[in-house]
């Protein structure tokens, strides 16, 4: 069970790689959550994401290959991952492929969450997430039970600095110019799949359960 979530901004990959990986017991890996916990952290990577995320750019392509490596290398990867964000971009999708083929294994299939854009941008300007485990919600469509206080642990809900509205757009803009071709890339390699995430959640979900247990 070799996938990753490809997507625009806000289409949902990290709500429902959450879901998918509890319920299928593998791995959840999200480039985005790492340089978070890095950035937290403050590290010198953290550092470095740092300026490249905050205006909704992209990390470069070497830097996010290594901590992918580095982490698909580690003994819970080895019998599957839910990949989010991961690729984004062809060179790195080309890394992915040889650095798996070098563990002997490859990506089953790379599940395209496709939604509009109004819906994109609506989910992006509501979103909050936990500063302490990283939980995300939003203020209308999912919101806490307690505003502003996270569900599963208590802790404070913020908004990412790249959910600014000129952060969104240029977002879009690296989306549009850097991974949206991807969904060629996998296409034209028979691996691609297609699932709306413009609708309820539960029903995008029920599709996703559906691919994942095809691949057991
Ligand atoms: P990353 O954290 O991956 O951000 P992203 O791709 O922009 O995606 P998001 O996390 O914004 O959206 P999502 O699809 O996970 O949506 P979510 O589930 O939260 O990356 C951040 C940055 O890190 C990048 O900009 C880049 O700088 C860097 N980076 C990361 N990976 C990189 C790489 N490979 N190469 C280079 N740089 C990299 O949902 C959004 C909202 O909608 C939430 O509020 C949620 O509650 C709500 N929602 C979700 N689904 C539904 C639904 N069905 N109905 C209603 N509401 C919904
Ligand atoms: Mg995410």
């Amino acid at each position: 069970m070799r996938v990753t979530l490809l997507g625009p901004p806000g289409a949902g990959k990290g709500t429902h790689a959450v879901d998918l990986s509890r319920e299928f017991g593998v791995p959840h890996i999200s480039t985005g959550d790492i340089f978070r916990e890095e950035m937290k952290s403050e590290t010198e990577l953290g550092k470095l994401a740092r300026s490249y995320i905050d205006e909704g750019n992209l990390v470069p392509d070497d830097v996010t290959v290594d901590i992918v490596r580095g982490r698909l290398g580690k003994e819970d990867a080895s019998a599957g991952f839910i990949l989010d964000g991961f690729p984004r971009t062809i060179p790195q999708a080309e890394q992915l492929d040889g650095l798996l083929s070098g563990l002997g294994t490859a990506l089953d299939t790379a599940i395209y969450l496709f939604a509009p854009e109004e819906v994109i941008i609506q989910r992006l300007s509501g979103r909050r997430v936990c500063r302490n485990c990283g939980a995300v919600f939003h203020v209308v469509n999912i919101p806490p039970r307690r505003e502003g206080v996270c569900d599963r642990c208590g802790g404070e809900l913020y908004r990412r600095e790249d959910d600014a509205p000129e952060a969104i757009r240029q977002r879009m803009r690296q989306y549009e110019s850097k991974t949206a071709g991807l969904v060629g890339y996998y296409e034209s390699g028979g691996r691609l799949v297609r699932v709306d995430a413009g609708i309820a959640r539960q029903e995008t979900y029920r599709l996703l359960r559906e691919i994942m247990a095809g691949l057991r």
